[in-house]
């Protein structure tokens, strides 16, 4: 089958592009899934760096991927959620490296999958999962809810995006930063932007004298070190991407497949209560364009390789 993998770690000159690669074998509790598209997140090229070394077993040649959108054409020993035809999506994370999703077939776990929302093309479909389920965890690990005001760094990137829209439908008052550039679509979203960077504490305050709720950090890089200055007493602060937010009080959290949430999520974008941004899209055979894009840290919504 056509895929992208790397043989060793690097950058992104170690992906190689080519059609030698068998299908992946199918285990019981797994479908095989023809891939139409797969999102682009930031751990696709930190895993290829090899920053996970110390927590995910690579098995190479890596298929890098953990994000898809496609169509169910095999089916394991003991599948009945789904049929052959099913249009699926899915963040297919399991705890090694090897058979991602930037490939022709991706064997996907059931409970990494849900039904792919109506309405939406396999390229937006492919961008919901991993960001999707991500902002969904965050919201529920700060328990975000009615008249909270949550503060959320990093609120125009894949997670960000969608945290932003989950926190409004909970009720909260949302507080969302990024560069200015992004304080329209910002606002778009139903977040009152604020720039990062010197005095971002002061920005923050000025909206919310009284403290913010709740954090998500959603962007790492010493975000959470404000935390003391913008929040009321008592707030719940959670990082996806600084494991310091723990001297704060806060959580780490590592985002899981859960099909409950999964498809919950589909069935919001299908209504079009969430709004899926696509900001690039490339082919699978530049993989590396899209891997070397994401990395400078500026995505507005996501990226999508098509296959
Ligand atoms: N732990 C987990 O389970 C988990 C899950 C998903 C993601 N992550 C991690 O979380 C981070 C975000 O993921 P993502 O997919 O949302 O990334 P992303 O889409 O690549 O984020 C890009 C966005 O970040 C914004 N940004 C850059 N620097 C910023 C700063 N200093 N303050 C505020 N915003 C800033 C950019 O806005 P501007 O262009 O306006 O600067 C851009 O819109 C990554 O580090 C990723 O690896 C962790």
């Amino acid at each position: 089958m056509k895929a992208v993998s790397y043989r060793a770690y690097g950058g992104p000159e170690v992906l190689e592009y080519g059609d030698d690669l068998p299908r992946p074998k199918v285990g019981p509790d797994s479908v095989l899934v023809q891939v139409k598209a797969a999102a682009v997140n930031p751990v696709d090229w930190k895993a290829r760096e090899g920053y996970l070394d110390g927590m995910i077993q690579p098995v190479f040649p890596v298929v890098p991927g953990w994000d898809v959108s496609g169509v169910v054409v095999g089916l394991g020993a003991d599948t009945p959620e789904f049929q052959e035809g099913d249009e699926v999506i899915g963040y297919v994370r399991e705890d090694f490296l090897s058979r991602g999703t930037f490939a022709e077939y991706v064997a996907a776990p059931v409970r990494t999958l849900a039904p792919k929302p109506a309405g939406l093309t396999f390229e937006e479909a492919a961008a919901l999962p991993l960001a999707g389920l991500t902002a969904l965890q965050s919201l529920r690990a700060v328990r975000a809810g009615e008249g909270d005001t949550v503060l959320i760094h990093g609120a125009s990137g894949g997670v960000g995006s969608m945290a932003v829209q989950l926190a409004r439908r909970l009720g909260a008052r949302v507080i969302g930063t990024a560069s200015e550039r992004n304080h329209d679509y910002l606002r778009g979203l139903g977040a009152e932007p604020v720039t990062y960077g010197d005095g971002l504490a002061e920005r923050v305050r000025a909206l919310a004298p009284g403290g913010v709720d709740a954090v998500l950090d959603l962007v790492g890089g010493g975000a959470v070190a404000t935390s003391p200055a913008v929040t009321a007493p008592g707030a719940r602060l959670v990082s996806i991407a600084d494991p310091a937010v723990t001297e704060f009080g806060g959580r780490v959290l590592w985002v899981r497949p859960d099909p409950a949430d999964l498809t919950e999520l589909s069935r919001l974008a299908e209504e079009g209560a969430l709004k899926v941004e696509v900001a690039e899209v490339f082919p699978l055979e530049r993989t590396a364009d899209a891997h070397r894009r994401s990395a400078e840290g500026h995505t507005r919504g996501k990226i999508v390789v098509t296959v």
